[in-house]
């Protein structure tokens, strides 16, 4: 072997090493936390196999070896109200709803981990150099698209229970009594992880980029719904300046029923000051 060619190995070998040190999942809650390996998932009591069509990460029908998010999260101490932060092998990291991840049949939406097998590796993912593996959260839903695409958390290294952003900004809430499948909580949801990453409501929130979206004024006050919607899509499409910040969103990041969705709580919380 040329000593270029046995560095290569050499490499490939350490390589494998650290692959198989970060093929755990670590679940945590606010009294400790739990690790399982490959093994343990593949070979969990629960696990099954489901097929996803399509799979929106992998955009084509994806079939995989998965645990219910709901039996996997059973031992922990969830809230209703609480988020859980799904963190990914490269650190990026969302925070999901716990009441989604601990939905079951027969409700709209139900969350696996799929978890894949060292000896039935993954595709890479479209335009990346991986695949999605070790973990993903998978989400079967009886409607296209009830599930925002953030939530579909590849690469997946750790599930952390967390105090939603409602704890934190209690201004932001619903009341209890609006059904958990209400498209309003899901408006709820999606302006959390979605527009408060640059708007406040009413002060609430962290959001520097953009205009406070309930002071002095809810838009759905000056806003004819139609055209809040298409600005919400398409900014520029319904005015356009050099200077002007707020980005689109596409079809895939946002869904129509999001937006209608958003529009909603805007005007649940505008009707209710
Ligand atoms: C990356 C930052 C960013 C994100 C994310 C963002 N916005 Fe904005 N938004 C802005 C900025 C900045 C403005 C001010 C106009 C501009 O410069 O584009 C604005 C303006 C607006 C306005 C117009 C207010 C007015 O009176 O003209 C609305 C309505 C709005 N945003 C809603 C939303 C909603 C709903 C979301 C989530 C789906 C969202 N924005 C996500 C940055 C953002």
């Amino acid at each position: 072997m040329k000593p270029g060619a046995f560095l290569a190995a050499l490499a490939a070998l350490l390589c494998g090493a650290t692959l198989a040190q970060a093929q755990t999942l670590t679940l945590t809650d606010r009294d400790g936390s739990r690790t399982f390996g490959v093994r343990d998932l593949l070979n969990h009591p629960a696990a099954q196999n489901i097929s996803i069509t399509p799979d929106p990460v992998y955009r084509r029908t994806m079939s995989y070896r998965a645990v219910p998010t709901a039996v996997l999260l059973k031992g922990l101490k969830v809230g209703v109200d609480d988020y859980v932060q799904a963190r990914a092998t490269d650190d990026f990291s969302v925070a999901i709803p716990a009441r989604l991840l601990m939905a079951v049949p027969p409700a709209d939406v139900e969350a696996f981990v799929a978890v894949e097998s060292p000896v039935s590796r993954w595709p890479q993912l479209p335009g990346k150099q991986d695949g999605a593996g070790p973990f993903y959260v998978v989400w079967q839903q009886k409607v296209r698209g009830q599930v925002s695409s953030e939530y579909w958390a590849y690469k997946l290294a750790a599930l952390a229970v967390t105090d939603s952003p409602i704890k934190r900004w209690p201004g932001l809430a619903v009341d209890e009594s609006l059904p958990a499948a209400d498209p309003i909580r899901r408006g709820l949801d999606r302006f959390v992880a979605v527009c408060m990453a640059c708007h406040r409501f009413n002060g609430e929130g962290e959001g520097e980029q953009g205009p406070d979206l309930a002071r002095p004024m809810n838009p759905v006050d000056y806003f004819q719904p139609a055209a809040l919607k298409k600005y919400i899509r398409n900014p520029a499409s319904v005015r356009a300046w050099g200077e002007q910040k707020m980005p689109g969103f596409d079809a895939e990041s946002l869904h129509d029923a999001d937006i209608d969705a958003i529009v909603a709580w805007l005007g649940y919380k505008a009707a209710r000051k």
